[in-house]
C-alpha cells in the first residue's frame, strides 16, 4: 500500500484482495489504518515494524485489532515452525496494485512464473554486456517496495545472493546513504537522474571558464568512445574531471538503469559519459512485470528501448485512426508470453480491454521497429500519457474540471513525458471576461487586450486552482502555466471535430510556440 495512493485507494485494496493483516513500517501508518477501520472489516491483525507504544497499543485494541511488533513476529515464528511449501509455477505470487489512469487502483495478478521469466531473461539480456551480479553485489533500495519495478530489481539481486541496502526512508538524505552503502547496482527514475544532471550543470555554470572548457573537452572524449561502444570510469578524463561526481554515487556503481517513464535523451547521454558505467534503460508495464524490452548494454543510442526481452513476444498492431500500420512497421505495442499478467482481480472488464482473446497484452503505446529490431515508442494510443515523474495524466478529465469555472470556455490542457508539469490554453468566456475584468480589475478592454493581460492571466489560473483543488485534482495534475486565446476553439477553426471533441493533435501543433514559452519559464 503506497502512501501516495491516498486513504480511498487503500480502504479499496484492502477491502477488494480481503486482506486480514498488514505490516506497518511506522505508527502514523497505522493510524491512519485505525482511522478508517470502520470501512475494512476484514482487517483483524496489525504488524508494526517500529516498536508499538502503549498508545497505539491501546488504540488497536480498542478498535478490537490485534497489533504486533515485527519482533514478536519473528518470536512467533521460531516458536512454530512451518514446513516450506514450493509454489507452483502459475500460482500467483502477487496482486500488484496499479495507480492506473483514472478510478481506483486495478490489483494486476502476476504469477511466480512471470516473475522468474522476466528477471531471468533481463538477466540474460545483460549478461553478453558484462553485467553479471553476485553476492558482493548491492543495490540501494528507494522505491516502494509495492513497485513491480522495484520487486523485479530485488527478485534479481536475491536469486543472485546479492545484497540489498535500504534507504533510512527520506527522499532528501538519499544520496547519504548511497555514499554510505556504495551500491554497485543503482535503480533511478528519471526525476532523480534529472535533479542529478541539473546539480552538475548549475555547480558548472557556477563554475570557471576552464573549468567548464575541460567538462567540455571530458565529454566530447567519452562521447567518442561511446560511439565505439567502450564504457570504462579509467581514462584520464574520469580520474581529473568526473571523479565527484562518480564518488556521490558511492563511487562503485556499475549498473544504472532506469524505467518507470522515459528519461529525457540529453540526461540520459550526459550520464552515460560522466558515470562511467553503463546505463540501461527498460520499457514495460506492471502488466507485464515491469518490462519486456531492455536496451542493449553498450548501444550509444537513446531513441530506442532494446529488443524484446527473450521471455516474450511484442508484435504492433494497426492502429487506424492515428494511421499507424504494423506493415509500416508501427502500432500499438502488444506483448504475449509468461510474463503477461493472469488479468486484473476481480474486474473482468477491466481485464478484457487490456488482454485480447489470444492472449496479448495491449499497452496503449505505439511503438515503432528499427531496422536492427529494437523498438522504439513513438506516440501514445489512448488520450493518456505519463509525466516525468511517472504519474499518468488523463488531460480530458482534468479539463472537465477546469471549465466549471465561470471565466473558463474552453481549455486544452497538455504535458509532455520529458516535463513534470502540465500547461493549458485557455479561452475565457466571452460573456463573462469583461463585466468580470471590469469589476475585479478595473479594466475596460477588449478580449484581445484582456488576455494579454498578465493580472487577467493570474487570476484566471487561480481560479482554475481553485477548483481544481475542490474537484479533487492532484496537485501534479493541476496545470502551471497558461495561455490565454480569445477565440473560442471551433468546427470552422479547425480545433474541433464535427462532434465538438477537442482536435488535440491539431491544438498542439497550433499553440507549440506559446507551449514551448510557457515550459521555458517553468523550468
Ligand atoms: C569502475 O568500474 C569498475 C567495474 O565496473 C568498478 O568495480 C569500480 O568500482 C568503478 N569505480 C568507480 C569509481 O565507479
Ligand atoms: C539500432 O538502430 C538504431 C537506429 O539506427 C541505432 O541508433 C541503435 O544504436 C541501434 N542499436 C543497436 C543495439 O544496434
Ligand atoms: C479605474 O480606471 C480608471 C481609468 O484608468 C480610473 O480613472 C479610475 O480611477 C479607476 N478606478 C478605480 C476604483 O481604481
Amino acid at each position: 500500500l503506497y502512501d501516495t495512493l491516498g486513504a480511498e485507494a487503500c480502504t479499496h485494496i484492502i477491502n477488494q484482495a480481503e486482506i486480514s493483516l498488514v505490516i506497518c513500517d511506522k505508527i502514523v501508518k497505522v493510524k491512519a489504518l485505525l482511522d478508517r477501520i470502520k470501512e475494512t472489516p476484514n482487517l483483524r491483525k496489525v504488524v508494526l515494524v517500529e516498536e508499538p507504544s502503549a498508545e497505539i497499543r491501546e488504540s488497536a485494541a480498542s478498535h478490537k485489532i490485534d497489533l504486533i511488533s515485527f519482533s514478536e513476529l519473528e518470536a512467533l515464528g521460531e516458536q512454530k515452525p512451518q514446513e516450506p511449501k514450493p509454489c507452483k509455477p502459475d500460482d500467483l505470487c502477487v496482486l500488484c496494485y496499479t495507480s492506473g489512469t483514472t478510478g481506483l487502483p486495478k490489483g494486476a495478478m502476476l504469477t511466480h512464473k512471470g516473475t522468474m521469466a522476466t528477471v531471468v531473461a533481463a538477466a540474460a539480456i545483460l549478461k553478453p554486456g558484462g553485467i553479471d551480479i553476485s553476492p558482493e553485489d548491492t543495490l540501494i533500495s528507494y522505491l516502494p517496495l509495492a513497485h513491480s519495478y522495484e520487486r523485479l530489481l530485488e527478485c534479481y539481486c536475491v536469486l543472485n545472493g546479492a545484497r540489498i541496502g535500504f534507504f533510512q526512508g527520506d527522499v532528501k538524505l538519499l544520496m547519504d546513504d548511497i555514499k554510505e552503502l556504495q551500491p554497485t547496482l543503482f535503480p533511478s527514475v528519471p526525476r532523480l537522474l534529472n535533479r542529478v544532471y541539473d546539480k552538475v550543470m548549475t555547480q558548472l555554470n557556477e563554475g570557471s571558464s576552464i573549468k567548464r572548457k575541460l567538462f567540455n573537452m571530458a565529454i566530447a572524449s567519452k562521447e567518442n568512445e561511446l560511439k565505439k561502444s567502450i564504457i570504462r570510469n579509467d581514462s584520464l578524463w574520469d580520474k581529473v574531471v568526473f571523479k565527484k561526481i562518480q564518488a556521490g554515487l558511492g563511487g562503485k556503481v556499475k549498473l544504472i538503469t532506469t524505467g518507470s517513464a522515459p528519461l529525457s535523451p540529453k540526461v540520459l547521454h550526459f550520464l552515460r559519459c560522466v558515470v562511467g558505467c553503463p546505463v540501461v534503460e527498460g520499457y514495460g508495464q506492471t502488466e507485464s512485470h515491469a518490462i519486456c524490452s531492455v536496451t542493449l548494454v553498450g548501444d550509444p543510442d537513446t531513441g530506442n528501448v532494446g529488443p524484446p526481452l527473450p521471455c516474450c513476444q511484442i508484435k504492433l498492431a494497426d492502429v487506424e485512426e492515428m494511421n499507424y500500420y504494423a506493415k509500416d512497421d508501427k502500432g500499438e505495442v502488444c506483448i504475449k508470453g509468461p510474463n503477461v499478467f493472469l488479468g486484473y482481480y476481480r474486474d473482468q472488464a477491466k481485464t478484457d480491454e487490456a488482454l485480447d482473446k489470444d492472449g496479448w497484452l495491449h499497452t496503449g503505446d505505439i511503438g515503432q521497429w528499427l531496422e536492427n529490431g529494437t523498438l522504439k515508442i513513438i506516440d501514445r494510443k489512448k488520450n493518456i500519457f505519463k509525466l516525468a515523474q511517472g504519474e499518468y495524466i488523463a488531460p480530458e478529465k482534468i479539463e472537465n474540471v477546469y471549465v466549471r469555472s465561470q471565466l473558463v470556455a474552453q481549455v486544452f490542457v497538455h504535458g509532455e513525458s520529458l516535463k513534470s508539469s502540465l500547461v493549458g490554453v485557455v479561452v475565457p468566456d466571452p460573456d463573462v471576461l469583461p463585466n468580470w475584468a471590469k469589476t475585479k480589475l478595473n479594466l475596460t478592454q477588449s478580449m484581445e487586450e484582456l488576455c494579454s493581460n498578465a493580472d487577467v492571466k493570474k487570476e484566471i489560473l487561480a481560479d482554475m486552482t481553485k477548483y481544481g483543488k475542490a474537484g479533487g485534482l492532484h496537485s501534479f495534475e493541476q496545470v502551471k502555466d497558461i495561455f490565454l486565446y480569445p477565440e473560442l476553439f471551433s468546427v470552422e477553426n479547425g480545433l474541433l471535430t464535427p462532434t465538438f471533441k477537442a482536435k488535440r493533435h491539431e491544438l498542439k501543433v497550433m499553440f507549440k510556440p506559446q507551449i514551448d514559452e510557457m515550459y521555458k519559464n517553468l523550468a
